[in-house]
């Protein structure tokens, strides 16, 4: 089993001498846990990519204290990356820029560009602060699974790793991965939702494009079906949804529902998902994970009435998981 860790100095300074060493370590940040390695060592980064089972060519965010930091794995600087750093950072906002010379291309999925984020959890920064190297760190889940937003959801999907450090920082504020944005265009193009808005950003960048559709192998956040459950899942407009409900268990099939509001009619296991926009991003991923776990043949979620702000973000993540 990994061996989580509760947050503090001492555990801190353990984390950063295994990740010195090469080993894999996963850690809290403010959007989901990421399984980190050092952005510089080659080796540690393709074990990585095999604990992940992910493929080669999808590639991973390096995690920065802050900008000086962030220039060792990122070369050129513009005044539009600048800005958007100094208005945004630290915090779940990941910009792609072209890679330093020193970055392994196995890092970066082969390409000529690095994704950069300073997270703002302070379990993540007193990390990169012992370490004083950027940690290149995907969300700590298997490749197409539901990220994990607790110690615990590391634990359980990486049983069979001994001694995997897991830096327990709590649940996740967040609970969905960073806003990314590319700035390696004549024009910003969004390549990911999250908690920072289209609205935040095009008041420090200007107008934006917005690409998340992008089928490119080279993107795992923006697969088609990624952050799923292993059990069928459906997702279903408010009307729907009880209908659904019960002819799936007259069929005699085991239904587990994540609702938004109150049921009319029952289900097997029922998780219910806050109303708030931010709560709800924050409990996501454990409501998909509980509602995998209750042992049903199908998963049957709400979908949100409203798509602005977050909820663009969470209607994203909830079309992925039932594609
Ligand atoms: O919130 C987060 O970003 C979390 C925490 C741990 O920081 N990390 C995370 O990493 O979500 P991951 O590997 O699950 O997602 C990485 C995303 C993908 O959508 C990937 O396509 C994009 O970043 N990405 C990374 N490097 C890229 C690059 N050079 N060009 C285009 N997209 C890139
Ligand atoms: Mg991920």
């Amino acid at each position: 089993m990994p061996r989580i860790l509760p947050y503090g100095d001492e555990s801190v300074r353990e984390a950063a001498a295994a990740l010195r060493a090469g080993e894999p370590v996963a850690f809290a940040t403010e959007t989901v846990y990421g399984l980190g390695a050092r952005t510089l060592d080659e080796a540690a980064i393709e074990r990585i990519y095999a604990l992940k089972g992910r493929p080669s060519d999808n590639p991973l965010i390096a995690h920065v204290l802050d900008v000086p930091q962030a220039r060792t794995v990122s070369g050129r600087w513009d005044r539009r990356s600048l800005r958007a750093a100094a208005a945004l950072w630290p915090g779940p906002l990941t910009m792609i820029l072209p890679r330093a010379a020193a970055v392994p291309r196995a890092a970066c999925g082969g390409l000529d560009t690095i994704a950069v984020r300073s997270p703002v959890h302070p379990l993540a920064r007193c990390l990169l602060y012992a370490v004083n190297d950027a940690i290149s760190a995907p969300s700590a889940n298997r490749s197409g699974e539901v990220s994990p937003t607790s110690a615990e959801h590391v634990a359980h999907d990486y049983p069979e790793v001994p001694g995997l450090i897991v830096l327990d920082g709590g649940p996740c504020r967040v609970g969905i991965e960073s806003t990314v944005v590319d700035l390696c265009e004549s024009k910003p193009v969004v390549r990911r939702l999250g908690s920072v808005s289209i609205e935040q950003l095009v008041n420090v960048l200007g107008p934006v494009e917005v690409d998340i559709a992008h089928a490119q192998g080279a993107s795992p956040g923006s697969a088609r079906r990624h952050y799923s459950p292993r059990t069928r899942s459906l997702l279903l407009d408010r009307a729907a949804l009880e209908e659904s409900i019960s002819r799936e268990r007259s069929a005699g099939y085991r239904v587990a529902a994540v609702v938004l509001s109150r049921l009319g009619v029952d289900a097997d296991h029922v998780t219910a998902l806050p109303a708030e926009g931010d709560a709800c991003a924050a409990a996501l991923y454990d409501a998909l994970r509980r509602a995998d776990a209750a042992s049903c043949d199908v998963i049957v979620i709400e979908r949100p009435a409203r798509t602005d702000g977050i909820w663009a973000a969470i209607q994203d993540r909830l079309e992925r998981a039932t594609a």
